[in-house]
Protein backbone atom coordinates (compact mmCIF):
# COMPACT_ATOMS: atom_id res chain seq x y z
CA UNK A 1 0.00 0.00 0.00
CA UNK A 2 2.91 2.08 0.81
CA UNK A 3 3.56 2.25 -3.15
CA UNK A 4 -0.11 2.83 -3.79
CA UNK A 5 -1.15 5.81 -1.48
CA UNK A 6 1.04 8.64 -2.68
CA UNK A 7 3.96 9.03 -0.18
CA UNK A 8 3.26 12.71 0.00
CA UNK A 9 -0.37 11.61 1.32
CA UNK A 10 1.37 9.54 4.55
CA UNK A 11 3.41 12.81 4.79
CA UNK A 12 0.81 14.62 5.09
CA UNK A 13 -0.92 12.81 7.84
CA UNK A 14 2.19 12.19 9.83
CA UNK A 15 2.33 16.07 10.15
CA UNK A 16 -0.96 16.83 11.08
CA UNK A 17 -0.98 14.57 13.41
CA UNK A 18 0.16 15.15 17.01
CA UNK A 19 2.45 12.01 18.01
CA UNK A 20 2.01 13.03 21.68
CA UNK A 21 -1.89 13.41 21.76
CA UNK A 22 -2.07 10.34 19.80
CA UNK A 23 0.26 8.47 22.47
CA UNK A 24 -1.23 10.33 25.42
CA UNK A 25 -4.41 8.26 24.71
CA UNK A 26 -3.16 4.81 25.60
CA UNK A 27 0.17 5.64 27.77
CA UNK A 28 0.02 7.99 30.93
CA UNK A 29 2.71 10.32 29.69
CA UNK A 30 4.79 12.98 32.11
CA UNK A 31 6.67 15.90 30.63
CA UNK A 32 10.61 15.71 30.91
CA UNK A 33 12.57 17.79 29.37
CA UNK A 34 12.03 18.32 25.61
CA UNK A 35 10.51 14.53 25.01
CA UNK A 36 7.53 12.44 27.43
CA UNK A 37 8.38 9.43 29.18
CA UNK A 38 5.58 6.67 30.22
CA UNK A 39 5.43 3.03 30.87
CA UNK A 40 5.62 1.38 27.69
CA UNK A 41 2.64 -0.37 26.50
CA UNK A 42 5.03 -2.92 24.86
CA UNK A 43 6.35 -4.84 27.45
CA UNK A 44 5.99 -5.55 31.18
CA UNK A 45 7.29 -2.23 32.19
CA UNK A 46 8.26 -1.10 35.98
CA UNK A 47 10.08 2.35 35.39
CA UNK A 48 9.16 4.73 32.51
CA UNK A 49 11.11 3.70 29.97
CA UNK A 50 9.07 4.47 27.40
CA UNK A 51 9.74 7.73 25.68
CA UNK A 52 8.10 10.28 23.04
CA UNK A 53 9.97 13.07 21.25
CA UNK A 54 7.27 15.57 19.81
CA UNK A 55 10.35 16.94 18.32
CA UNK A 56 11.02 14.17 16.12
CA UNK A 57 7.83 12.68 16.11
CA UNK A 58 8.83 9.52 17.25
CA UNK A 59 8.34 7.01 20.54
CA UNK A 60 11.00 4.74 21.66
CA UNK A 61 11.81 2.76 24.50
CA UNK A 62 14.88 1.94 26.17
CA UNK A 63 13.18 -1.26 27.88
CA UNK A 64 12.36 -3.04 25.27
CA UNK A 65 13.27 -1.20 22.07
CA UNK A 66 10.42 -0.96 20.01
CA UNK A 67 10.03 2.40 18.47
CA UNK A 68 8.84 4.42 15.28
CA UNK A 69 6.82 6.70 14.22
CA UNK A 70 2.72 7.41 14.91
CA UNK A 71 1.90 5.00 12.34
CA UNK A 72 3.94 2.53 13.72
CA UNK A 73 2.33 2.79 16.90
CA UNK A 74 -1.19 2.37 16.29
CA UNK A 75 -0.41 -0.37 13.85
CA UNK A 76 1.82 -2.34 17.08
CA UNK A 77 -0.87 -0.90 19.75
CA UNK A 78 -4.32 -2.15 17.56
CA UNK A 79 -2.55 -4.31 15.81
CA UNK A 80 -3.89 -2.35 12.45
CA UNK A 81 -1.76 -3.15 9.16
CA UNK A 82 -0.19 0.03 7.46
CA UNK A 83 -3.57 0.94 5.51
CA UNK A 84 -5.89 0.56 7.93
CA UNK A 85 -3.60 2.64 10.43
CA UNK A 86 -3.02 5.10 7.56
CA UNK A 87 -7.10 5.38 7.29
CA UNK A 88 -7.32 5.84 11.52
CA UNK A 89 -5.10 8.37 11.27
CA UNK A 90 -6.04 9.89 8.22
CA UNK A 91 -9.61 9.80 10.00
CA UNK A 92 -7.89 11.78 13.01
CA UNK A 93 -6.49 14.08 11.38
CA UNK A 94 -9.55 15.12 9.27
CA UNK A 95 -7.69 13.96 6.11
CA UNK A 96 -9.65 11.42 3.12
CA UNK A 97 -7.89 8.77 1.40
CA UNK A 98 -7.71 9.13 -1.46
CA UNK A 99 -9.49 7.39 -3.84
CA UNK A 100 -7.41 4.34 -5.17
CA UNK A 101 -9.83 3.77 -8.14
CA UNK A 102 -13.04 5.94 -9.28
CA UNK A 103 -14.92 2.76 -7.58
CA UNK A 104 -18.28 4.58 -7.36
CA UNK A 105 -20.54 1.59 -5.93
CA UNK A 106 -17.21 1.61 -3.55
CA UNK A 107 -17.95 5.04 -2.84
CA UNK A 108 -21.57 4.93 -2.44
CA UNK A 109 -21.24 2.56 0.15
CA UNK A 110 -19.06 4.13 2.49
CA UNK A 111 -21.12 7.19 2.69
CA UNK A 112 -23.95 5.00 2.90
CA UNK A 113 -22.14 3.24 5.88
CA UNK A 114 -21.20 7.03 7.50
CA UNK A 115 -24.52 8.19 7.11
CA UNK A 116 -25.55 5.09 9.26
CA UNK A 117 -23.07 5.66 11.55
CA UNK A 118 -24.40 9.71 11.74
CA UNK A 119 -28.36 8.60 12.20
CA UNK A 120 -27.61 6.38 14.92
CA UNK A 121 -25.69 8.81 16.63
CA UNK A 122 -28.15 11.03 16.88
CA UNK A 123 -30.77 8.20 17.59
CA UNK A 124 -28.43 7.43 20.63
CA UNK A 125 -28.31 10.77 22.47
CA UNK A 126 -31.75 11.11 21.89
CA UNK A 127 -32.53 7.87 24.03
CA UNK A 128 -29.61 8.53 26.37
CA UNK A 129 -31.31 12.17 27.10
CA UNK A 130 -34.80 10.26 27.19
CA UNK A 131 -33.46 8.10 30.26
CA UNK A 132 -32.09 11.05 32.18
CA UNK A 133 -35.67 13.11 31.42
CA UNK A 134 -38.80 12.48 33.32
CA UNK A 135 -39.91 10.48 30.47
CA UNK A 136 -37.25 7.71 31.48
CA UNK A 137 -38.71 7.07 34.96
CA UNK A 138 -40.08 3.82 34.15
CA UNK A 139 -36.70 2.85 32.79
CA UNK A 140 -34.35 4.24 35.27
CA UNK A 141 -36.48 2.37 37.59
CA UNK A 142 -36.06 -1.03 36.13
CA UNK A 143 -32.40 0.17 36.16
CA UNK A 144 -33.05 0.42 39.84
CA UNK A 145 -34.40 -2.87 40.29
CA UNK A 146 -31.19 -4.77 37.96
CA UNK A 147 -29.16 -3.20 40.36
CA UNK A 148 -27.37 -1.18 37.55
CA UNK A 149 -26.03 2.64 38.77
CA UNK A 150 -26.05 5.31 36.12
CA UNK A 151 -22.59 5.80 35.71
CA UNK A 152 -22.74 2.60 34.41
CA UNK A 153 -25.60 2.85 31.89
CA UNK A 154 -23.38 5.96 30.93
CA UNK A 155 -20.69 3.66 30.29
CA UNK A 156 -22.73 2.39 27.39
CA UNK A 157 -24.52 5.10 26.31
CA UNK A 158 -27.60 3.01 27.21
CA UNK A 159 -30.91 5.06 26.48
CA UNK A 160 -34.87 5.00 26.51
CA UNK A 161 -37.22 4.70 23.94
CA UNK A 162 -40.81 5.70 25.78
CA UNK A 163 -44.21 4.40 24.24
CA UNK A 164 -44.31 7.41 22.02
CA UNK A 165 -45.55 6.28 18.36
CA UNK A 166 -42.91 8.72 16.87
CA UNK A 167 -40.85 10.20 19.14
CA UNK A 168 -37.71 9.77 17.44
CA UNK A 169 -38.96 10.42 14.12
CA UNK A 170 -39.99 13.82 15.02
CA UNK A 171 -36.76 14.31 17.17
CA UNK A 172 -35.00 12.99 13.70
CA UNK A 173 -37.03 15.43 11.29
CA UNK A 174 -36.14 18.35 13.50
CA UNK A 175 -32.76 17.75 12.76
CA UNK A 176 -33.87 17.12 8.63
CA UNK A 177 -33.40 13.54 8.95
CA UNK A 178 -36.69 12.28 6.81
CA UNK A 179 -39.39 9.54 8.17
CA UNK A 180 -37.47 7.44 5.11
CA UNK A 181 -34.11 7.30 5.88
CA UNK A 182 -34.96 6.49 9.51
CA UNK A 183 -36.56 3.94 8.20
CA UNK A 184 -33.72 2.82 6.20
CA UNK A 185 -31.48 2.31 8.95
CA UNK A 186 -33.75 0.39 10.67
CA UNK A 187 -35.20 2.62 13.51
CA UNK A 188 -38.63 2.75 12.19
CA UNK A 189 -41.47 0.75 10.81
CA UNK A 190 -44.19 0.83 8.38
CA UNK A 191 -47.40 0.01 9.10
CA UNK A 192 -49.91 -1.46 6.66
CA UNK A 193 -51.50 2.03 6.16
CA UNK A 194 -48.14 3.30 5.21
CA UNK A 195 -47.97 5.08 8.42
CA UNK A 196 -44.23 5.25 9.80
CA UNK A 197 -43.93 4.77 13.46
CA UNK A 198 -40.94 4.21 15.92
CA UNK A 199 -39.01 1.10 16.01
CA UNK A 200 -37.92 0.76 19.28
CA UNK A 201 -41.25 2.00 22.01
CA UNK A 202 -41.36 1.52 25.79
CA UNK A 203 -37.63 -0.40 25.92
CA UNK A 204 -34.37 0.01 27.49
CA UNK A 205 -31.92 0.77 24.56
CA UNK A 206 -28.39 -1.04 24.70
CA UNK A 207 -26.84 1.15 21.63
CA UNK A 208 -23.99 -1.83 19.62
CA UNK A 209 -21.10 -0.15 18.61
CA UNK A 210 -18.06 -1.47 16.97
CA UNK A 211 -14.87 -1.72 18.00
CA UNK A 212 -14.13 2.11 17.30
CA UNK A 213 -17.24 3.32 18.98
CA UNK A 214 -19.09 3.94 16.36
CA UNK A 215 -23.17 2.77 16.81
CA UNK A 216 -24.26 0.32 14.40
CA UNK A 217 -27.68 -0.55 15.83
CA UNK A 218 -29.04 -0.96 19.10
CA UNK A 219 -30.96 -3.57 21.11
CA UNK A 220 -34.26 -2.55 22.82
CA UNK A 221 -35.02 -4.54 26.13
CA UNK A 222 -38.83 -4.99 26.91
CA UNK A 223 -38.86 -3.20 30.29
CA UNK A 224 -41.54 -6.35 32.09
CA UNK A 225 -41.22 -10.15 30.91
CA UNK A 226 -44.26 -10.51 29.42
CA UNK A 227 -43.63 -8.04 26.65
CA UNK A 228 -42.65 -10.11 23.59
CA UNK A 229 -39.77 -10.57 22.17
CA UNK A 230 -37.35 -9.93 25.49
CA UNK A 231 -35.10 -7.85 23.23
CA UNK A 232 -35.97 -6.48 20.13
CA UNK A 233 -32.59 -5.54 17.84
CA UNK A 234 -32.08 -3.72 14.54
CA UNK A 235 -33.13 -5.28 11.63
CA UNK A 236 -30.10 -6.53 9.75
CA UNK A 237 -29.30 -4.21 7.23
CA UNK A 238 -25.76 -3.98 5.15
CA UNK A 239 -24.11 -1.64 8.31
CA UNK A 240 -25.67 -3.96 11.15
CA UNK A 241 -24.70 -7.27 10.85
CA UNK A 242 -25.09 -9.24 13.94
CA UNK A 243 -22.21 -11.88 12.96
CA UNK A 244 -19.62 -8.95 12.68
CA UNK A 245 -20.14 -7.68 16.33
CA UNK A 246 -19.45 -7.94 19.21
CA UNK A 247 -21.28 -5.80 22.13
CA UNK A 248 -19.02 -4.07 24.21
CA UNK A 249 -15.84 -4.80 22.29
CA UNK A 250 -16.00 -0.88 22.50
CA UNK A 251 -15.47 -0.35 25.93
CA UNK A 252 -13.26 -3.16 26.98
CA UNK A 253 -10.81 -3.08 24.25
CA UNK A 254 -8.18 -1.44 26.79
CA UNK A 255 -8.90 -4.35 29.84
CA UNK A 256 -8.18 -7.09 26.76
CA UNK A 257 -5.05 -5.55 25.78
CA UNK A 258 -4.05 -5.47 29.78
CA UNK A 259 -4.91 -8.72 30.82
CA UNK A 260 -4.02 -10.59 27.70
CA UNK A 261 -7.50 -11.99 27.34
CA UNK A 262 -11.14 -11.72 26.85
CA UNK A 263 -14.50 -13.51 28.34
CA UNK A 264 -16.83 -14.00 26.25
CA UNK A 265 -20.75 -13.57 27.50
CA UNK A 266 -24.06 -14.14 25.49
CA UNK A 267 -25.90 -11.17 26.67
CA UNK A 268 -25.79 -7.36 26.69
CA UNK A 269 -26.68 -7.73 30.66
CA UNK A 270 -23.81 -10.20 30.83
CA UNK A 271 -21.54 -8.01 29.57
CA UNK A 272 -22.69 -4.63 31.11
CA UNK A 273 -22.51 -6.83 35.05
CA UNK A 274 -18.96 -7.66 34.17
CA UNK A 275 -17.91 -4.37 33.45
CA UNK A 276 -19.89 -2.92 36.26
CA UNK A 277 -17.95 -5.17 38.88
CA UNK A 278 -14.57 -4.50 37.22
CA UNK A 279 -13.92 -7.26 34.43
CA UNK A 280 -13.69 -5.16 31.77
CA UNK A 281 -12.36 -7.44 29.43
CA UNK A 282 -15.67 -8.94 28.54
CA UNK A 283 -17.60 -8.56 25.43
CA UNK A 284 -20.81 -10.40 24.47
CA UNK A 285 -21.57 -12.36 21.34
CA UNK A 286 -25.40 -10.93 20.72
CA UNK A 287 -26.93 -14.35 21.91
CA UNK A 288 -25.96 -16.08 18.10
CA UNK A 289 -23.00 -18.38 18.36
CA UNK A 290 -20.32 -17.39 17.53
CA UNK A 291 -19.02 -15.99 13.80
CA UNK A 292 -15.95 -16.38 11.67
CA UNK A 293 -15.88 -12.51 11.80
CA UNK A 294 -16.51 -12.21 15.27
CA UNK A 295 -13.28 -14.03 15.90
CA UNK A 296 -11.45 -11.95 13.42
CA UNK A 297 -12.45 -9.42 15.11
CA UNK A 298 -11.84 -10.24 18.83
CA UNK A 299 -8.08 -11.49 16.89
CA UNK A 300 -6.91 -8.53 16.61
CA UNK A 301 -6.88 -7.74 20.18
CA UNK A 302 -6.24 -11.15 22.04
CA UNK A 303 -5.46 -15.01 21.47
CA UNK A 304 -6.81 -16.04 24.37
CA UNK A 305 -10.26 -16.38 25.44
CA UNK A 306 -12.83 -17.71 27.74
CA UNK A 307 -16.30 -18.48 27.15
CA UNK A 308 -18.82 -18.02 30.24
CA UNK A 309 -21.98 -18.71 28.34
CA UNK A 310 -25.19 -19.59 30.49
CA UNK A 311 -24.87 -22.85 31.78
CA UNK A 312 -27.23 -24.40 29.83
CA UNK A 313 -26.28 -22.91 26.82
CA UNK A 314 -22.09 -23.67 26.77
CA UNK A 315 -22.96 -27.12 25.87
CA UNK A 316 -25.39 -27.37 22.81
CA UNK A 317 -24.35 -28.18 19.20
CA UNK A 318 -24.53 -24.19 18.52
CA UNK A 319 -22.08 -23.32 21.17
CA UNK A 320 -19.87 -25.83 20.52
CA UNK A 321 -19.71 -24.81 17.00
CA UNK A 322 -19.05 -21.61 17.90
CA UNK A 323 -15.89 -22.42 20.16
CA UNK A 324 -14.17 -24.84 17.16
CA UNK A 325 -14.58 -21.91 15.50
CA UNK A 326 -12.45 -19.77 17.91
CA UNK A 327 -10.18 -22.84 17.97
CA UNK A 328 -9.85 -22.51 14.53
CA UNK A 329 -9.08 -19.05 14.58
CA UNK A 330 -6.09 -19.16 16.62
CA UNK A 331 -7.37 -18.85 20.07
CA UNK A 332 -6.61 -20.77 22.98
CA UNK A 333 -10.08 -21.36 24.11
CA UNK A 334 -11.31 -21.66 27.38
CA UNK A 335 -14.79 -23.02 29.10
CA UNK A 336 -15.76 -21.54 31.90
CA UNK A 337 -18.93 -23.20 34.18
CA UNK A 338 -21.40 -22.07 36.02
CA UNK A 339 -24.09 -22.98 38.22
CA UNK A 340 -27.11 -24.56 36.24
CA UNK A 341 -29.37 -22.14 35.47
CA UNK A 342 -27.37 -19.03 35.81
CA UNK A 343 -26.05 -16.63 33.60
CA UNK A 344 -23.02 -14.45 34.28
CA UNK A 345 -24.84 -11.28 35.11
CA UNK A 346 -27.33 -13.55 37.66
CA UNK A 347 -23.72 -15.05 39.14
CA UNK A 348 -21.60 -12.04 39.72
CA UNK A 349 -24.41 -10.41 41.56
CA UNK A 350 -25.61 -13.14 43.23
CA UNK A 351 -22.50 -14.90 44.54
CA UNK A 352 -20.11 -12.08 44.27
CA UNK A 353 -16.84 -10.67 42.10
CA UNK A 354 -14.82 -13.02 44.17
CA UNK A 355 -17.16 -16.08 42.86
CA UNK A 356 -16.13 -14.90 39.08
CA UNK A 357 -12.80 -14.63 39.35
CA UNK A 358 -12.80 -18.22 40.86
CA UNK A 359 -14.59 -20.00 38.28
CA UNK A 360 -13.01 -18.29 35.33
CA UNK A 361 -9.81 -19.26 37.44
CA UNK A 362 -11.09 -22.50 36.76
CA UNK A 363 -12.29 -22.87 33.42
CA UNK A 364 -11.21 -26.33 31.67
CA UNK A 365 -9.46 -25.97 28.37
CA UNK A 366 -11.65 -26.52 25.30
CA UNK A 367 -10.34 -29.82 24.58
CA UNK A 368 -11.10 -30.85 28.30
CA UNK A 369 -14.68 -29.41 28.37
CA UNK A 370 -16.07 -30.92 25.28
CA UNK A 371 -15.06 -34.54 26.13
CA UNK A 372 -16.41 -34.10 29.53
CA UNK A 373 -19.41 -32.56 27.64
CA UNK A 374 -19.99 -35.18 25.58
CA UNK A 375 -18.91 -38.17 27.60
CA UNK A 376 -21.79 -37.12 29.79
CA UNK A 377 -24.28 -38.39 27.54
CA UNK A 378 -23.22 -41.23 27.94
CA UNK A 379 -19.99 -43.91 27.16
CA UNK A 380 -21.41 -46.97 27.95
CA UNK A 381 -20.29 -49.09 24.90
CA UNK A 382 -17.27 -48.85 22.91
CA UNK A 383 -19.02 -47.31 20.16
CA UNK A 384 -19.93 -44.29 22.27
CA UNK A 385 -16.93 -44.02 23.41
CA UNK A 386 -15.08 -43.73 19.49
CA UNK A 387 -17.75 -41.69 18.30
CA UNK A 388 -16.86 -39.29 21.74
CA UNK A 389 -13.46 -39.79 20.74
CA UNK A 390 -14.34 -39.10 16.80
CA UNK A 391 -15.73 -35.86 17.66
CA UNK A 392 -12.58 -34.28 19.57
CA UNK A 393 -10.00 -35.13 17.07
CA UNK A 394 -10.41 -32.38 15.09
CA UNK A 395 -9.49 -30.43 18.45
CA UNK A 396 -6.13 -32.48 19.47
CA UNK A 397 -4.90 -32.08 15.76
CA UNK A 398 -5.79 -28.27 15.87
CA UNK A 399 -3.57 -27.86 18.83
CA UNK A 400 -0.65 -26.00 17.76
CA UNK A 401 2.65 -28.24 19.55
CA UNK A 402 3.02 -31.63 19.87
CA UNK A 403 3.50 -31.22 23.90
CA UNK A 404 -0.17 -29.19 23.90
CA UNK A 405 -1.63 -32.48 21.63
CA UNK A 406 -0.08 -34.97 24.12
CA UNK A 407 -1.68 -33.34 27.13
CA UNK A 408 -5.01 -33.20 25.04
CA UNK A 409 -4.30 -37.02 24.74
CA UNK A 410 -3.91 -37.86 28.13
CA UNK A 411 -7.39 -36.02 29.31
CA UNK A 412 -9.15 -37.53 26.52
CA UNK A 413 -7.97 -41.00 27.67
CA UNK A 414 -8.65 -39.91 31.36
CA UNK A 415 -12.05 -38.99 30.78
CA UNK A 416 -13.34 -41.71 28.06
CA UNK A 417 -11.68 -44.38 29.59
CA UNK A 418 -10.16 -45.20 26.32
CA UNK A 419 -6.46 -45.86 26.58
CA UNK A 420 -4.02 -43.24 25.38
CA UNK A 421 -2.60 -45.21 22.47
CA UNK A 422 -6.50 -45.50 20.89
CA UNK A 423 -6.33 -42.03 21.22
CA UNK A 424 -2.96 -41.41 19.46
CA UNK A 425 -3.78 -43.30 16.88
CA UNK A 426 -7.03 -41.83 16.22
CA UNK A 427 -5.39 -38.80 15.78
CA UNK A 428 -2.70 -39.70 13.75
CA UNK A 429 -5.30 -41.42 11.34
CA UNK A 430 -6.92 -37.99 11.57
CA UNK A 431 -3.62 -36.58 10.77
CA UNK A 432 -3.06 -39.09 8.23
CA UNK A 433 -6.32 -39.08 6.09
CA UNK A 434 -5.93 -35.43 5.25
CA UNK A 435 -9.21 -34.66 6.87
CA UNK A 436 -7.90 -31.39 7.86
CA UNK A 437 -10.75 -29.23 6.72
CA UNK A 438 -13.44 -29.40 9.60
CA UNK A 439 -11.13 -27.61 11.96
CA UNK A 440 -8.09 -27.07 10.16
CA UNK A 441 -4.67 -26.11 12.11
CA UNK A 442 -3.16 -22.61 10.72
CA UNK A 443 -0.06 -22.37 8.23
CA UNK A 444 1.93 -20.53 11.25
CA UNK A 445 0.76 -23.39 13.84
CA UNK A 446 1.63 -25.92 11.52
CA UNK A 447 5.19 -24.36 10.87
CA UNK A 448 5.81 -24.81 14.78
CA UNK A 449 6.84 -28.35 14.33
CA UNK A 450 9.57 -27.48 11.76
CA UNK A 451 11.31 -25.91 14.68
CA UNK A 452 13.58 -27.93 16.71
CA UNK A 453 12.09 -31.35 17.81
CA UNK A 454 12.23 -30.90 21.85
CA UNK A 455 9.82 -32.96 24.52
CA UNK A 456 8.85 -29.63 25.45
CA UNK A 457 6.59 -27.25 23.94
CA UNK A 458 8.01 -23.93 26.11
CA UNK A 459 11.73 -25.35 25.10
CA UNK A 460 10.82 -25.51 21.67
CA UNK A 461 9.73 -22.00 21.34
CA UNK A 462 12.15 -21.05 22.67
CA UNK A 463 14.41 -21.91 20.27
CA UNK A 464 12.16 -21.07 17.93
CA UNK A 465 12.33 -17.73 19.09
CA UNK A 466 16.17 -17.85 18.70
CA UNK A 467 16.27 -19.16 15.19
CA UNK A 468 13.60 -16.66 13.82
CA UNK A 469 16.10 -13.91 15.66
CA UNK A 470 19.05 -14.94 14.48
CA UNK A 471 17.96 -15.12 10.66
CA UNK A 472 15.69 -11.90 11.18
CA UNK A 473 17.70 -9.76 13.98
CA UNK A 474 14.76 -6.91 13.03
CA UNK A 475 12.76 -8.91 14.68
CA UNK A 476 14.44 -8.18 18.14
CA UNK A 477 11.81 -5.52 19.13
CA UNK A 478 8.85 -8.01 19.30
CA UNK A 479 10.46 -9.74 21.44
CA UNK A 480 10.46 -7.03 24.02
CA UNK A 481 6.81 -6.61 23.31
CA UNK A 482 6.18 -9.22 25.52
CA UNK A 483 8.83 -9.82 27.72
CA UNK A 484 12.11 -9.70 27.88
CA UNK A 485 15.08 -12.06 28.54
CA UNK A 486 12.28 -13.64 30.62
CA UNK A 487 11.02 -15.29 28.36
CA UNK A 488 13.66 -17.95 28.22
CA UNK A 489 13.63 -20.60 30.87
CA UNK A 490 16.58 -22.46 29.61
CA UNK A 491 20.06 -20.60 30.69
CA UNK A 492 21.52 -21.41 27.78
CA UNK A 493 18.83 -19.75 25.54
CA UNK A 494 19.14 -16.71 28.14
CA UNK A 495 22.31 -16.34 27.36
CA UNK A 496 22.41 -16.87 23.46
CA UNK A 497 19.39 -14.12 23.45
CA UNK A 498 21.41 -11.81 25.46
CA UNK A 499 24.57 -12.06 23.28
CA UNK A 500 22.12 -11.81 20.02
CA UNK A 501 20.52 -8.49 21.90
CA UNK A 502 24.22 -6.58 22.45
CA UNK A 503 25.80 -7.76 19.07
CA UNK A 504 22.71 -6.52 17.33
CA UNK A 505 22.65 -3.08 18.69
CA UNK A 506 25.74 -2.07 18.25
CA UNK A 507 27.32 -3.38 14.96
CA UNK A 508 23.88 -5.12 13.50
CA UNK A 509 24.21 -8.86 13.91
CA UNK A 510 27.30 -10.37 12.04
CA UNK A 511 27.59 -14.15 13.30
CA UNK A 512 31.44 -14.13 13.38
CA UNK A 513 30.95 -11.34 16.25
CA UNK A 514 28.13 -13.19 17.75
CA UNK A 515 30.20 -16.61 17.87
CA UNK A 516 33.04 -14.53 19.74
CA UNK A 517 30.66 -14.16 22.39
CA UNK A 518 29.54 -17.06 22.86
CA UNK A 519 30.89 -19.70 24.96
CA UNK A 520 31.85 -23.40 23.07
CA UNK A 521 28.54 -24.94 23.92
CA UNK A 522 26.20 -22.33 23.02
CA UNK A 523 28.74 -22.08 19.73
CA UNK A 524 27.15 -25.28 19.06
CA UNK A 525 23.11 -24.64 19.90
CA UNK A 526 23.69 -21.84 17.66
CA UNK A 527 24.73 -23.98 15.23
CA UNK A 528 22.17 -26.44 15.57
CA UNK A 529 19.21 -24.05 15.56
CA UNK A 530 21.22 -22.21 12.04
CA UNK A 531 20.71 -25.37 10.89
CA UNK A 532 16.76 -25.56 10.50
CA UNK A 533 14.70 -24.10 8.45
CA UNK A 534 13.04 -20.46 8.63
CA UNK A 535 9.50 -20.45 7.49
CA UNK A 536 8.41 -17.28 5.50
CA UNK A 537 5.97 -15.81 7.95
CA UNK A 538 8.24 -15.76 10.54
CA UNK A 539 6.72 -12.69 12.18
CA UNK A 540 3.51 -14.15 12.40
CA UNK A 541 5.10 -17.41 14.11
CA UNK A 542 7.39 -15.30 16.21
CA UNK A 543 4.07 -13.82 17.77
CA UNK A 544 2.61 -17.27 17.95
CA UNK A 545 5.72 -18.59 19.85
CA UNK A 546 6.08 -15.57 22.19
CA UNK A 547 2.29 -16.50 22.87
CA UNK A 548 2.26 -20.14 23.53
CA UNK A 549 5.45 -19.06 26.58
CA UNK A 550 2.98 -16.67 28.25
CA UNK A 551 0.10 -18.68 27.98
CA UNK A 552 2.01 -21.42 29.62
CA UNK A 553 4.06 -19.20 32.22
CA UNK A 554 0.00 -17.35 33.16
CA UNK A 555 -1.55 -20.93 33.15
CA UNK A 556 1.63 -22.79 35.76
CA UNK A 557 1.02 -19.76 38.02
CA UNK A 558 -2.17 -20.37 37.86
CA UNK A 559 -1.80 -23.72 38.82
CA UNK A 560 1.11 -23.49 41.34
CA UNK A 561 -1.65 -20.86 43.24
CA UNK A 562 -4.80 -23.33 42.78
CA UNK A 563 -2.75 -25.95 44.67
CA UNK A 564 -1.87 -23.46 47.40
CA UNK A 565 -5.46 -22.27 47.88
CA UNK A 566 -7.14 -25.64 47.83
CA UNK A 567 -4.67 -26.65 50.66
CA UNK A 568 -4.82 -22.73 52.46
CA UNK A 569 -8.77 -23.86 52.47
CA UNK A 570 -8.77 -27.53 53.58
CA UNK A 571 -6.36 -25.76 56.26
CA UNK A 572 -9.30 -23.22 57.06
CA UNK A 573 -6.79 -20.60 56.49
CA UNK A 574 -9.54 -17.56 55.69
CA UNK A 575 -6.52 -15.03 56.09
CA UNK A 576 -4.29 -16.69 53.46
CA UNK A 577 -7.39 -18.19 51.37
CA UNK A 578 -8.45 -14.41 50.71
CA UNK A 579 -5.05 -13.22 49.61
CA UNK A 580 -4.16 -16.39 46.81
CA UNK A 581 -8.08 -15.42 45.33
CA UNK A 582 -6.60 -11.79 45.24
CA UNK A 583 -3.20 -13.26 43.87
CA UNK A 584 -5.20 -15.40 41.30
CA UNK A 585 -7.32 -12.58 40.46
CA UNK A 586 -4.73 -10.10 40.32
CA UNK A 587 -3.05 -12.43 37.64
CA UNK A 588 -6.29 -13.16 35.57
CA UNK A 589 -6.61 -8.97 35.98
CA UNK A 590 -3.29 -8.63 35.75
CA UNK A 591 -2.99 -5.72 37.61
CA UNK A 592 -5.41 -4.13 35.80
CA UNK A 593 -6.92 -0.62 37.69
CA UNK A 594 -10.43 -0.12 37.69
CA UNK A 595 -12.24 0.38 34.96
P1 LIG B 1 -30.82 -13.86 27.29
O1 LIG B 1 -32.22 -14.35 27.13
O2 LIG B 1 -29.85 -14.71 28.03
O3 LIG B 1 -30.94 -12.42 27.93
O4 LIG B 1 -30.29 -13.58 25.83
P2 LIG B 1 -29.97 -11.66 28.94
O5 LIG B 1 -28.91 -11.01 28.17
O6 LIG B 1 -29.59 -12.55 30.04
O7 LIG B 1 -30.92 -10.49 29.46
P3 LIG B 1 -31.77 -10.48 30.77
O8 LIG B 1 -30.82 -10.73 31.89
O9 LIG B 1 -32.82 -11.52 30.64
O10 LIG B 1 -32.32 -9.11 30.77
C1 LIG B 1 -28.92 -13.38 25.57
C2 LIG B 1 -28.76 -12.43 24.42
O11 LIG B 1 -29.45 -12.91 23.27
C3 LIG B 1 -29.98 -11.86 22.51
C4 LIG B 1 -29.54 -10.60 23.22
O12 LIG B 1 -28.30 -10.16 22.67
C5 LIG B 1 -29.36 -11.07 24.64
O13 LIG B 1 -28.52 -10.22 25.40
N1 LIG B 1 -31.45 -11.93 22.45
C6 LIG B 1 -32.16 -12.60 23.40
C7 LIG B 1 -32.11 -11.29 21.44
O14 LIG B 1 -31.48 -10.68 20.57
N2 LIG B 1 -33.49 -11.34 21.40
C8 LIG B 1 -34.22 -11.96 22.36
O15 LIG B 1 -35.46 -11.93 22.30
C9 LIG B 1 -33.53 -12.64 23.37
MN1 LIG C 1 -29.67 -12.43 32.12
Amino acid sequence: MRGIVPGEFIEEVLNRTDIVALIAEYVRLAKKGQRYVGLCPFHQDRSPSFTVSPEKQFFYCFGCGTGGDALKFLMLRENLTFPEALERLADRAGLRLPEIRGDAAAQRRRQEREQAWRINKTAAEFFARQLRESAGEPARLYLEKRGIPLAVASKFDLGFASQSRDGLLRFMRGKGISGEEVLRFGLAVRLESGELIDRFRGRLIFPISDARGRVAGFGGRALDDSTMPKYLNSPETPFFNKRELLFALFQARQAIHETGFSVIVEGYLDALTAHQFGFCNVVASLGTSLTREQARLLLRHTSTVFIAYDSDAAGNAATLRGLDILQEAGFQVWVVSLPRGKDPDEFIRGAGPGAWENVVAGALPLIEYKTIHLAGKGIDTAARKMAVLRAVVPNLAALPTAAEREEGIRTVARVTGLNWEAVRDELDRFLGNGQKTWLKTSKTAKNKHKVKNTTDAREKAEAGILRILLEEPGLLARVGEGASSELFSQAQYRRIYLALRETAAVEGLRLPVLFSRLEEEDKSVVAALLSEQVPEDAEALLRDLINVIQVRERRKRRQELLLELSAAERAGDVQLTRELLYRISALIMNGKEGC
